[in-house]
């Protein structure tokens, strides 16, 4: 199921990048590389963006630095993302955080949230490579309980952000592709066939 969210914006019309935002486990950066090779953009990932800029994994990062360094080197890396053009991004589930990654991403293309219940994250984290208990943010007894805690103070963070909402739980990672192509296509026709 897709939601549409806020007006076109004038700078729409020559859109140049797909920010891919949403909770940990939502399918960012699985969706980011079919999406850009659609396209025929590149995909680009915010925490490897990060890993590269700090020469440390996010773990390493949160663990030095706490959750503090860990913001300001993402802003970093957005920023940078934002000077890229065609390309489809994949940022952290925590990057609408910050005012000025949200504005950096409302000035500089089409927003895109992912949504999934957080039974369907959980299930995800369990079988990705950056398992869930190796996950800074989501430590501790609960999980379950801090990923319905964490989602809850975001989620308007997320919605304001969104230009559409794609309720991922029971689609393929085709049928997500496609979604946001077609509407991506129907909000900023004139730039997308342009490379
Ligand atoms: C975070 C999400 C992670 C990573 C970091 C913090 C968050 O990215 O940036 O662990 O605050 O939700 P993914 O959403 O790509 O897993």
């Amino acid at each position: 199921m897709m939601r549409v969210g806020r007006e076109p914006q004038g700078t729409e019309m020559e859109c140049e990048r797909i920010w891919l935002i949403g909770f940990m486990g939502t399918g960012k950066s699985r969706i980011a590389r079919p999406l850009a090779a659609a396209l025929d953009w590149q995909a680009l990932d915010i925490d490897t963006m990060v890993e590269e800029l700090a020469q440390d994994s996010v773990r390493g990062i949160f663990a030095s630095g706490g959750e503090g360094a860990f913001r300001a080197v993402e802003a970093q890396a957005l920023a940078r993302a934002a000077a890229v053009r065609h390309a489809v991004i994949a940022t952290g589930g925590g990057s609408v955080l910050g005012e000025e990654n949200r504005a950096r991403m409302r000035d500089n293309g089409f927003v895109v949230l992912l949504e999934a219940t957080p039974e369907t994250i959980v299930r995800r984290l369990m079988q990705s490579d950056a398992h869930i208990s190796e996950r800074p943010l989501l430590t501790g007894d609960d999980p379950v309980r801090r990923i319905i805690e964490l989602k809850r103070q975001r989620e308007t963070a997320y919605a304001m952000l969104a230009d559409i909402t794609v309720e991922t739980d029971e689609l393929t990672p085709d049928q997500i592709t496609h979604q946001i192509l077609t509407a991506f296509r129907e909000r900023t026709a004139p730039a997308a066939s342009t490379t």
